[in-house]
């Protein structure tokens, strides 16, 4: 009994032992830190608050370049300091290569993806699928969007005819699954203008999550070694096995269509196209391009394009709505931007130059963009700055979001103001902290077409309405983002009117 009894108070002072050494981690190195609580760290609050909201919370209060976090047990990096997520990203970025969240191995299309593949597989296949995206093919992509923003607004006049009012999110998700699923699928989609296809039922799919999934996405962004070495056995996925199997009916039938994996591809010009052009050509080693590969490119890439860029889209109209002011200055620089011809298209050369239109959607990204961090891990140990070195594979969470409401750079943060992005006193350019897309190798694979994309959805829209928000709707503010979960995103439908232009 008394052996028993000390052993067990040996173990219980180990415990201790470890865990004061933890708590004392961040002090110890000099850098302020939020005071965990034993297993789940700060993982805790997330249960209450959006990771994003915390990020921009742990921007303001600290007000330190750098502040400390344990993900569960594991001690943490937030940079608040663009001059140091700069070098992380960019200059030093040979050692932060891999991103912290990933799927367990056993999880083919989760751990598959180029969003959270390892090296040195990721390096592979990101040259192979950057070709995707090239000037030349953006350009082509013009017929596409064209087609698509006209069935945009088409459906805007239909929803104001039958209900004299729009949900935002819902109109924009309709249109992105169609763009992104003829960029990702090579296949045509109507739901832009229905409201419906096989895709959009996905796409509406990937957007729902339970408590086990936001559980499984909270474990795999802050510590996937956890379902490895503890929770192997709920056999944890970034995506439920009937997700998969929705989506792989969808696939092989578009493959079937397509003339299978043998078809002659001379010029890809999807995301399945290149992949099944890489499967013939066998050029990447160690890579088997395998269905499970290909499916888990195709998933990522519709998630992480279809409902970011609806995000924006929905979150950018209802500031436009609410700010009649902007809409003038808008709809005056893209009306004068169109093409002499008289077609109310404009092309992509001259949509490019549309400095307020930028402005507009650079302030939307700014206020709000879908992933507040950037997360990197540490391959190397690394010296931060002089005080500072953090060993190897320390995740390093960028504070994106709380960059981007810093009031030194960007004057009452809160404010939808695009005209901060046109003064030429270079104050934003210089500060570094504008990331909305990422930065460095492993930065957003889609920006450039995104950008496009949203230029063009923003232009058609506003050449065509004037947008007004309902009698009693709330104006925008952070009241709006959900309270819970990892990514910003509306917490209630928004609902605007469009007003035919005369
Ligand atoms: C407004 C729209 C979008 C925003 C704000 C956005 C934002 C981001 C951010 C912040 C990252 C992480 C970058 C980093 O770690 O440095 C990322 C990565 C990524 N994005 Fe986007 N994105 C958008 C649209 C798209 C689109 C349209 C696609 C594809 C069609 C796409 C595909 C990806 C992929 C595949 C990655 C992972 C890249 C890698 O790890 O190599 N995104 N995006």
């Amino acid at each position: 009994m008394y052996l028993l009894s000390a052993v067990v108070a040996c173990y219980a002072a180990l415990l201790y032992t470890r865990w004061r050494r933890l708590k004392m981690y961040w002090s110890q190195r000099g850098v302020p830190s939020h005071p965990p609580i034993p297993l789940l760290g700060n993982i805790h609050l997330l249960q209450k608050y959006n990771a994003t909201i915390l990020l921009k919370r742990a921007h303001s209060l600290y007000k330190s370049p750098y502040v400390g976090i344990w993900l569960f047990c594991k001690p943490a990096l937030i940079v608040n300091c663009p001059q140091a997520a700069h070098r992380i990203l960019i200059k030093d970025a040979a050692n932060f290569k891999q991103r912290f969240v990933r799927s367990p191995a056993n999880d083919a299309v989760g751990s598959k993806n180029i969003f959270t593949l390892q090296e040195p597989y990721w390096s592979m296949l990101r040259r192979k699928l950057s070709s995707l995206f090239t000037s030349t093919k953006i350009k082509n992509l013009y017929g596409l969007i064209k087609c698509k923003t006209n069935d945009l607004v088409l459906r805007i006049n239909n929803e104001m005819s039958a209900k004299n009012q729009v949900n935002l999110k819902q109109l924009f998700s309709d249109y992105t699954t169609d763009i992104i699923g003829a960029v990702t699928l090579g296949a045509e989609g109507q739901a832009t203008l229905t409201g419906e296809s096989i895709l959009r039922k996905f796409t509406l799919i990937l957007l729902k999550f339970d408590l086990l999934r936001k559980l499984t996405w909270i474990v795999l962004f802050f510590d996937a070694n956890i379902i490895d070495n503890y929770l192997w056995f709920l056999k944890a996925k970034a995506f439920p096995n009937s997700t998969i199997a929705f989506f792989r009916k969808i696939y092989r039938s578009v493959l079937n269509s397509k003339g299978g994996y043998e078809a002659d591809i001379t010029n890809p010009h999807s995301l399945l196209d290149t992949l099944r052009k890489l499967k013939q050509d066998q050029v990447l080693k160690n890579i088997e391009i395998s269905e499970d590969m290909i499916i888990a490119q195709l998933i990522i890439f519709l998630q992480a394009g279809f409902d970011t860029t609806a995000n924006a889209l929905t979150f950018c109209m209802y500031e436009l709505a609410f700010d009649q002011t902007i809409q003038d200055k808008l709809f005056k620089e893209v009306s004068e931007g169109r093409p002499v011809t008289g077609d109310d298209y404009l092309h992509t050369n001259d949509i490019c130059n549309l400095s307020y239109l930028d402005s507009v959607i650079n302030e939307t990204l700014r206020k709000y963009s879908q992933l507040g961090w950037i997360d990197r891990m540490a391959a190397r140990s690394y010296q931060v700055n002089e005080n500072l070195t953090i060993p190897a594979g320390t995740p390093v969470l960028i504070n994106s979001i709380g960059m981007r409401y810093d009031p030194l750079v960007y004057p009452e943060p809160d404010k939808f103001i695009p005209e901060r992005f046109l003064t030429d006193d270079g104050l934003v350019k210089k500060s570094f902290g504008f990331l909305p897309f990422g930065a460095g190798p492993r930065n957003c694979i889609g920006q450039r077409f995104a950008m496009l994309n949203l230029r063009h959805a923003i232009a058609s829209v506003i050449l065509k309405y004037r947008l007004q928000p309902l009698p009693d709707s709330d104006p925008p503010s952070e009241s709006h983002i959900a309270r819970q979960g990892l990514f910003f995103t509306p917490e209630k439908q928004l609902y605007v009117q469009f007003l035919p232009r005369q």
